[in-house]
């Protein structure tokens, strides 16, 4: 595709949560530059999460496996483009503990994949090319219950989960290309997200359809683990600031300074979706159901963010009341996407749209 002298920038993951975000923002802050939303479309890519950007004309999509070698190099080629923001991955924890490969070949092989054909690209030509990696805390490991430690950029790898192990081994391959052929990167390490076009298996969008139908909330363990809240929008905001005003070769945490403990979270939730639906408060706690701890299930996330506060100026924007307040909003304004997310018909949405164009 012929872009002129417009700064072309591939997004991978772009029909997911989090990267729908991005590539929104993107569009809408930058016409000055084309944005190729690259994306398999597994379960959880839905590109009726960008309706409202795909008529933009700087922006464009490509249904493709970041593990097809020859399929991304043949692409970058043609494209030549300018960044890359990489954010597919397989991002389920629970789903890593019962299949792991396929988070080995997404996020580890098609990792390598991107970075293969950036580094092919842009050898002896670097200036101005950035290769974003967006990871996770995850790859830290786990902090103690109770503690007033906290995540930071320089915080030893130790990842506990077939997920967060595949993470932390594409941010070593991301490094690597670094230090040994001159790629430009950078990597931020985000806390857990929430907010519109989450894919109802994670704990808060499950629980919000859960209560809509009346089905129990499954509670892992005790309830006491710890996480570290962070509304997509800000994330994507982060991401955004750091792309353009980070340096290369560095890395940042992004995070809510919002821990909450799940059933604490959870008895919130409750209390706010009684409210919404106008039920009788109580209610949609009754449907509260202790089961089986996840396997390996980590204690504590928490970040400290203040090297992105302190270098770049980035703040979260939004105090998590009020934005589980607006995450609830959606959801309930859009019963549709989740009923068709749930049954799977949102994926004829690319065959109708893109496929048959
Ligand atoms: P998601 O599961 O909602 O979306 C992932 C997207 O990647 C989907 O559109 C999917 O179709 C696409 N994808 C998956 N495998 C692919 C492949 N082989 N080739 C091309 N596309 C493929 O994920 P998310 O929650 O939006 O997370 C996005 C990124 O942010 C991930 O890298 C994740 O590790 C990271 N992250 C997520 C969180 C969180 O709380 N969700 C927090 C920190 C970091
Ligand atoms: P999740 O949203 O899967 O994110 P992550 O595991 O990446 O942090 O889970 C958030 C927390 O909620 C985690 O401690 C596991 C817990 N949880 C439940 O108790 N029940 C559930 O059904 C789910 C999906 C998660």
């Amino acid at each position: 595709m012929d872009t002129g002298n417009q700064k072309k920038i591939i997004i991978t993951g772009g029909a997911g949560f989090i990267g729908s975000h991005v590539v929104r923002l993107f569009v809408n802050k930058y016409p000055e530059y084309h944005i190729i939303n690259l994306d398999k479309l597994t379960y959880a890519g839905n590109l009726g999460n960008l309706r409202d950007v795909e008529i933009a004309p700087n922006y464009s999509f490509i249904k493709m496996d970041i593990v097809d070698f020859n399929g991304i190099m043949n692409f970058f080629e043609q494209e030549q483009p300018d960044a890359v923001i990489h954010l597919a991955a397989e991002s389920h924890v629970d789903r890593s503990i019962e299949d792991p490969l396929a988070f080995i070949n997404t996020n580890l092989v098609g990792t390598a994949n991107l970075l293969l054909a950036a580094k092919t690209i842009w050898q002896g030509n670097n200036h101005g090319k950035l290769f974003y990696h967006v990871s996770t805390d995850e790859v830290f490991g786990s902090l103690a219950l109770g503690e007033s430690s906290f995540f930071k950029e320089d915080t030893p790898y130790d990842p506990r989960s077939p997920y967060s192990a595949s993470k932390a081994g594409s941010d070593h391959l991301v490094r690597a290309f670094h230090h040994t052929y001159g790629i430009p990167v950078i990597i931020s390490n985000c806390s857990n997200n929430y907010g519109p076009n989450q894919f109802p298996e994670k704990l808060i969008p499950l629980f919000i359809n859960n209560v809509l139908h009346n089905r129990s909330l499954p509670v892992y363990g005790e309830g006491i683990n710890v996480r570290d809240w962070l509304y997509v929008v800000d994330h994507a905001d982060a991401i955004d600031v750091i792309f353009h005003r980070g340096r290369k070769g560095e890395t940042y945490a992004i995070g809510g300074h919002n821990e909450w403990q799940n059933i604490d979270l959870i008895h919130l939730l409750c209390r706010l979706m009684d409210e919404k639906l106008n039920r009788a408060q109580g209610s949609s706690q009754r449907l509260i159901t202790y089961v089986r701890d996840r396997a390996g299930h980590d204690l504590r996330y928490a970040i400290d963010a203040s090297k992105l506060a302190n270098e770049l100026g980035w703040q979260p924007s939004l105090q998590f009341e009020e934005g589980l307040r607006r995450t609830i909003d959606w959801y309930l304004a859009n019963e549709e996407w989740l009923q068709e997310v749930t049954s799977g018909e949102y994926r004829s949405y690319y065959d109708l749209h893109y496929h048959q164009r």
